[in-house]
């Protein structure tokens, strides 16, 4: 597979821990890489944005509002894009504090101090997240991640995946769809070199995942939290599971 750096335990799909192990750990924090390769996932998906100053960094929202203590350092900027702060300005933030006491003082990471957090011991699931407000963006990511195993870049935006692919044609490229994608966009997406196809888990069936299969892709979904929801995407025979819960996807694969 594409994602083949890990050791897998076993056949059926990847286990993806979403954001990180996000339902154990402030989403996109080290805490949460930490804590996805304490409950073995195989890969880790993140979101990736840059700052004013030109730094690739960990967030998922268009604000900070939600995941940090904006509001208290930076009053008047509490809904001020990520893009509008420096990298000095953003590690004044807490990004613990929202989740759990316990993980008050973690910072937001970039995506070098996350990849290296990794290296050897998880596959990197890379999100582009909302790249058309940080032009050549895929770039300067694909610089980056230059000559990185294990590692796989994707968006809902195709068209800068497309430019994405002309930058680092090496690199697996993915695919994100909000609904179930038509047999003219997998067509597309194979056309354009892309290797996996990622929709959302409520649209995903044995008839998507071979109609992907049939076009030489891998089928990824998104994001699979209950039990019986994870059983019977499993049963579909999707390559990978993006979940917030990655011991509980185990322990389910494992049954
Ligand atoms: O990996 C796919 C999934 O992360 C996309 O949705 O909103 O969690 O970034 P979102
Ligand atoms: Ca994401």
């Amino acid at each position: 597979s594409a994602l083949a750096d890990s050791d897998r335990p076993g056949p059926g799909p990847e286990v993806v821990a979403h954001r990180g192990a996000s339902a154990d750990a402030p989403e996109n924090t080290l805490a949460a890489a930490d804590e996805a390769l304490a409950q073995r996932a195989d890969a880790v998906e993140i979101d990736v944005q840059r700052t004013a100053d030109g730094h690739l960094v960990l967030v998922h929202d268009a604000t900070l509002a939600r995941t940090t203590d904006v509001a208290q350092v930076f009053p008047t900027r509490a809904n001020a894009p990520v893009g509008a702060f420096t990298l000095a300005e953003l590690r004044r933030l807490d990004a613990g504090s929202w989740f759990s006491p316990a993980s008050a003082g973690e910072r937001i990471p970039t995506l070098g101090e996350f990849t290296d957090r990794l290296r050897g011991r998880a596959d990197l699931l890379v999100e582009l997240k909302g790249p058309a407000r940080y032009p050549g963006m895929e770039k300067e990511v694909a610089y980056e991640l230059d000559g990185r195993r294990g590692v796989v870049v994707q968006s809902f935006d195709h068209d800068v995946m497309r430019s994405f692919a002309e930058a680092a044609p090496e690199v697996p490229a993915g695919w994100l769809f909000d609904g179930r994608p038509t047999a003219a966009q997998l067509d597309d997406a194979a056309a354009h070199g892309v290797t996996q196809i990622n929709p959302s888990f409520e649209v995903v069936d044995a008839a998507l995942v071979a109609e992907v299969a049939a076009r030489g892709m891998q089928t990824g979904t998104y994001t699979v939290d209950d039990p019986d929801d994870m059983r019977r995407i499993a049963a579909t025979g999707v390559d990978r599971i993006i979940t917030d819960r990655p011991a509980v996807l185990r322990t389910v694969l494992a049954g």
